[in-house]
Order: structure tokens, then sequence, then C-alpha cells
């Protein structure tokens, strides 16, 4: 390789990025095994509590394992109470086996803690912090920034990429629309036209002039080649991840990665009230048509939901969240994935 427009930014050895995966997917031990490998891994701060990311953070400085923090940016509310009832007596049927009342489950909105977690990685300061779902305020980055970290921004078009670099970052992360997880549309009301991971990083690198980060759907060495080639200074991995030695992904979660019954990966804003990409199931046709947009209040109605099914071994009333790359997702460390999409660069 030459050039090298990744070290300056993480500092790896290779251009290869762990991607953060809230919700119990990625934990300190998959960071550490995809930077023992040559890669750069981010801890998820969504859903959890300071406390947890900074036993996290701890856990990982013990090791002396470098990592980025990755945070999501609070929204507006978008949805109203009846609408969010309405929901909730639809899906309730689907609480009952698991004795759940979701008609009557609180509509809760929230800011998931920012002003705490933001204090927390001022006073233990990362090298690298993303935000996804949107730009964090000015105040946030500059206080980052004076810990001495370096943000990013995850984008999902070309607008939203000028409107972070207008803002100041050292970097975006371009995530295309094979992604697995959450889309980090900073719109969710009006997403930008749904774009291939190639395009829109190629596109974002020389509209910005930043370094960029590309997500999505990567399934194997060439797309890393190719991603990179186009202009990508490193490549976010997350669903290849999933299936690994290291993951904290549930057992329904993996087997159904690996179940060649599933006929693809869809859109969903069912499960959260956010798009996510995910294997398609039940839940997802049964509810999809009628499902509204309202995030973080949908996540909370349905979190104990997948949960239980998640235990139970119900596969069809889980978020099996996963990119179009998934059937390539293998079993084994980390590092043997890593070794994988980079050998050849
Ligand atoms: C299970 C799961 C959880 C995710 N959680 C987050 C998250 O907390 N923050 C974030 O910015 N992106 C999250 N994502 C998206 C990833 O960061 C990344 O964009 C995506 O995994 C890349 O596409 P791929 O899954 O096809 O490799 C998640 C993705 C998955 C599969």
């Amino acid at each position: 390789m030459t050039g090298e427009p990744w070290l300056g930014l993480l500092g790896s050895a290779t251009p290869l990025v762990g991607a953060p995966m809230a919700g119990g997917a990625t934990t300190p031990a998959l960071v550490r095994a995809v930077t023992a490998a040559g890669g750069f891994g981010f801890v998820p701060a969504g859903y959890r509590t300071p406390d947890a990311v900074a036993a996290d953070l701890a856990d990982l400085r013990a090791t002396g394992t470098p990592c980025g923090v990755n945070l999501f940016v609070p929204g507006p509310r978008e949805i109203d109470e009846e609408t969010f009832r309405r929901y909730a007596r639809e899906i309730a049927v689907e609480g009952e086996p698991y004795g759940l009342d979701l008609a009557g489950a609180p509509m809760v909105h929230d800011d998931d803690r920012w002003a705490d977690k933001i204090d927390l990685l001022t006073r233990e300061p990362v090298p690298v912090v993303s935000f996804t779902f949107g730009l964090p305020d000015p105040a946030a980055l500059a206080a980052l920034r004076r810990a001495g970290s370096r943000v990013l921004v995850t984008v999902t078009s070309v607008d939203e990429a000028r409107a972070a670099r207008d803002l100041g970052v050292d970097g975006l992360v371009a995530q295309g629309t094979e992604a697995g997880g959450h889309s980090g549309t900073h719109t969710p009301r009006r997403p930008a036209p749904p774009t291939s991971t190639l395009p829109l990083a190629r596109d974002v690198a020389a509209a910005t002039g930043l370094p960029v980060l590309a997500a999505g759907g990567v399934a194997g060495p060439a797309d890393v080649r190719d991603l990179l080639a186009a202009g990508a200074a490193a490549v976010a991995v997350g669903t290849l991840l999933l299936r690994t030695d290291e993951s904290g992904a549930s057992r329904t979660h993996r087997d159904a990665l690996a179940d060649p019954a599933r006929t693809g990966t869809v859109l969903t804003r069912a499960f959260t009230g956010r798009p996510a990409r995910g294997l398609r199931n039940a839940f997802i046709d049964r509810y999809e048509p009628t499902a509204p947009l309202g995030y973080p209040e949908l996540h909370h109605l349905t979190r104990g939901l997948r949960a239980a099914a998640a235990a139970a071994g119900h596969p069809d009333r889980v978020h099996l969240w996963a990119g179009t790359g998934y059937r390539h997702a293998t079993t084994g460390p980390a590092a043997t994935v890593v070794d994988r999409l980079t050998t050849p660069l």
C-alpha cells in the first residue's frame, strides 16, 4: 500500500475498521482482537450507560488497546402519543408469549444520556470519537477536540457530508445502503435516495477532501480493495464480525445469519422507528407496512420483546441486523476475518 491515508486518522497498521455495533455485538474482546490483528475497533456507546462505556474503556486501556467510541446523536421527537399507542396495540400480540404488556407500555423519549457521555469522553479521551444519526453540537465537538480526540460523523449522502465538513469534523464515515444495522441518516423522515457504499464513499471523498471510512456491505477482500481504490481512506466492517468468537451477538442472531432459509436483508423501521437493515423475518413482514417513524420511542417499546425472543430462540421477533454481505460472515477468531480482508492489500 502507498500513501497510507488512514494512518494519521486511526494510527492502525491496516485500513480495516471494526465498526461499532451497539446492542451487545461489539465487546471489548472484539475491539481488542480487531486492533491486535492490525485494524482499529470502535466501542459502541449507543443505548448504554456511561458507566458501562467507562468499564469497556478501562478494560481496553488496561491492555493498551487504542480504540474509538461511537455515540448516537439525539434527534427531535418524531411521533405523537396516538400514533405510538396505535402501534403498541398492533404489536401487542407478539409480547403475549413472554408475558409482556406492550399495549400498555409507556412512550419514552430520551437523549441516551448525551451530556454524560460527552463528559465521560472529555475526562477520559480516546483517539477517535464518531457520531451517527446527525451532527454533534459545536460545543461537544470543541470539547472533544480540546481533549485531543479526532471527530468523525457518519453520512449517507453528499449533502450530509458537506454539512459535517462545514462543522469542522476530521473525517467521515460514508455508510452505504448495504450496511447492516441502523442507517445513520440525519433526517429519517426525508432520507437521501439509497446509495451504494462505493459511489457514496467516492463522491463524499471528492466533495469534501476529508478522509473517508467506507462502511456497508463488505463481503470479502475484493470489496475492501475496490473501496480503497475508489478513494476511501479505510473500510469498516460490521456484519462480517457478528459470528466471530469475540462477538457478543446472541446465539439466535448468529444462527439466523447462517440459516440458508433466510431470504435476504431489508430496510425496516418496524423494530426501532428508524430505518435499519436486517434479515427479513415475520415481524418485519407483518408490521413494516404500518410501522411509524419514532426513534427512540419504538426502540424502547420493542426492546423487552426483542430480548425475550432472542433468549427464547425465536428469531422471527428479533431485530436480526445484517448487511448485504451476511452470507460471508464466518465463525472463528475475529483476527482471521481481519487477516482475510487485509492480507492482499
Ligand atoms: C448489529 C449491528 C449494530 C450496529 N450498531 C451501530 C452503532 O451502534 N453505531 C453505528 O454508528 N453503527 C452501527 N451499526 C452500523 C455499523 O457501524 C456499520 O455501518 C455497518 O455494520 C457496516 O455495514 P456491514 O454490516 O455490511 O459491514 C451497526 C451494525 C450492526 C450490524
